[in-house]
């Protein structure tokens, strides 16, 4: 199977499951979108209203935001994958309860299984926490963290949130300087040109 075919499969799966606890109050399910090839997958934290109507991950104004980063970073959008750390949108936007980034990661963990990305890019703290618990985003926003997940190596760049940039100047200034400085690591690792 490829892994185009496994996450739609995967996908297939997450819509059936009834057991997703944000589901009942959300529209569409936001599994994922990009380039089941890429080698870097960025994760937010989980869908708003334009994303929950149109199923699809950053495609309201955090995400306009985001594809501007990702352009600084000598990326575009086409060439990641995007993904949630949950894939419905929580009620009023409010952040995600621990328990439901319990319940979604299961599904996450068989993303990130079957993609099995070289770099994964962190937006906002919530997805940061996974990969690197007990930091501060304040103190390691940009910086390059090598660790083992699941027995895999795998490059961690966390990231400010999109739509703290778009609330906070000072923040957005320190995310374009982030995501510049992550092009010269990427070149490096030749996953950009
Ligand atoms: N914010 C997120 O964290 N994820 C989205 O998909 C959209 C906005």
């Amino acid at each position: 199977m490829t892994k185009y075919e496994a996450l739609h499969k995967l996908k297939d799966d997450m819509e059936k499951d009834d057991s997703l606890p944000l589901k009942k109050g959300a529209g569409k399910l936001v599994f994922g979108s990009g380039n089941t090839e890429a080698k870097i997958l960025l994760c937010g934290e989980g869908p708003g209203r334009q994303e929950d109507l149109q199923g699809l991950p950053f495609v309201g104004q955090a995400g306009k935001l985001l594809d501007k980063l990702l352009l600084l970073a000598g990326l575009e959008r086409k060439e990641v994958f995007v993904t949630n750390v949950v894939h419905h949108r929580p009620p009023e936007n409010r952040d995600p309860l621990p328990e439901e980034i319990t319940s979604y990661g299961k599904y996450l963990d068989q993303i990130i299984n079957i993609l099995n990305p070289k770099v994964i890019i962190t937006l906002g703290r919530f997805s940061m926490a996974k990969f690197l618990p007990n930091v501060f985003i304040s103190q390691v926003h940009g910086k390059k963290h090598d660790i083992i997940w699941k027995d895999k190596k795998i490059i961690v760049f966390p990231m400010y949130h999109p739509a703290a940039s778009l609330r906070n100047g000072n923040i957005l200034r320190q995310e374009q300087k982030d995501f510049l400085q992550l092009k010269d690591t990427l070149y490096i690792m030749g996953l950009v040109k």
